[in-house]
Parts: structure tokens; sequence; C-alpha cells
């Protein structure tokens, strides 16, 4: 797919299906990441984290099942692969880079046929309680690394074709 078909195609999807997503998938959505632009080229201060199957997605959607007290909640949307990119600080910029290399998987998983998902709000939720250290167990993650955001990744049976989309924001402007 070429890279205007690709932006276009691109959409949030919140409907998974069962099929289990391929390994050599999920290789080439990390690769992808791994291009992505780093402020400053703080590489050693990112950390990518893969739940690669429904059954580890799962152990996440637990987790923040317990921490919202609500059992039926499913913030990844049945997803077949989890991916959190996690930083050594919290800063502005390290959100930024989060952004730049989930932006980055998301574009490569629709050249791939699956559907994806931006997912920060159920990762942000976890930070300053107690499900951080269990988090941060589950993710594997050096000391002292914090969650920043996440793809969820997976089939769809929603249609995932180039969308023509009217202008979204606030304003564009061309400054003479
Ligand atoms: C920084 C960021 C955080 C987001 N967090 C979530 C989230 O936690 N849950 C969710 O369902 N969607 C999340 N989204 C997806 C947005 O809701 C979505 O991109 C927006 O509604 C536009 O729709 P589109 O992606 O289909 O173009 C997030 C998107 C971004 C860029």
């Amino acid at each position: 797919m070429n890279a205007k078909d690709c932006i276009r195609t691109r959409r949030s999807v919140r409907a998974f299906t069962d099929r289990e997503t391929e390994k050599d998938l999920l290789d080439k959505i990390v690769e992808a990441a791994l291009y992505a632009p780093v402020g400053m080229k703080m590489y050693d201060s990112l950390f990518l984290s893969v739940l690669p199957s429904h059954a580890a997605v799962g152990k996440f959607t637990a987790l923040c099942r317990r921490q919202s007290g609500d059992e039926s909640a499913d913030p990844v949307h049945n997803a077949a692969a989890l991916i959190v990119v996690s930083g050594k600080r919290t800063s502005p910029v390290e959100y930024a880079n989060s952004a730049c290399m989930i932006e980055n998987m998301l574009l490569a998983a629709t050249d791939l046929g699956l559907g994806s998902l931006y997912v920060f709000g159920a990762i942000n939720a976890t930070h300053g309680t107690p499900y951080a250290k269990e988090l941060a167990d589950l993710l594997q993650l050096p000391e002292g690394f914090t969650p920043l955001g996440s793809v969820a990744l997976g089939y769809t049976e929603a249609p995932l074709a180039p969308r023509e989309l009217p202008n979204r924001v606030t304003g564009v402007r061309f400054i003479k």
C-alpha cells in the first residue's frame, strides 16, 4: 500500500476477532516502531513489551478489570496482541517519542491488513495506583520504566479501505 492510501485507511478499530495474529506480522510492526523519530536520540529510555496472543492480552484486560472494578471492561476490545511502549521518564518528549512509535505501528498494522487502536487511557489509569507494579511485572519492564501508551492489534471485520474525511481540527492556516 502506498503511504497516502495507508494513512487514509488507518482507523481506530474497536472490534477484533478471535483469530490470533501471526508472529511475523508482529515482528514487522515492532520493526516499524524502531524506525520512529526519537527526540534527542533517547533510544535507551524506551522499552517495548509485546503481549502476542489473546491469552497474554487477557492478563492485561484482567488487570484493568480489577483496577476499574468493572468486570465487563475491555479497553482493548478483544485484541489479539498489545504492544506497550514504556519510558525511563514521563517527560513530554518521552510521550512524544512513544506516540511516534505508536503511529508507525498503527500504519504498519494497517499496511499488513490488521486492525489497530491507540490505547492510552487504560495504561494511564494505572499510574500512581497499586496496579502500576503489577503492570510493570506483566510487561517485564526494567526498573524505573513507566508504560506511556500502547497499540492494540488484531484481525477485524471492520472495512479497511481509504477514507475521505472532513477536516476535523479547529483550523488549518497557512501564514504568509
Ligand atoms: C494519544 C491518543 C490516545 C488515545 N487513547 C485511546 C484510548 O485509550 N482508547 C480508545 O478507544 N481510543 C484511543 N485513541 C483513539 C482516538 O479516540 C481516535 O484516534 C480518534 O477518535 C480518531 O479516530 P480515528 O483513529 O478512527 O481516526 C487515542 C488516540 C490517541 C492519538
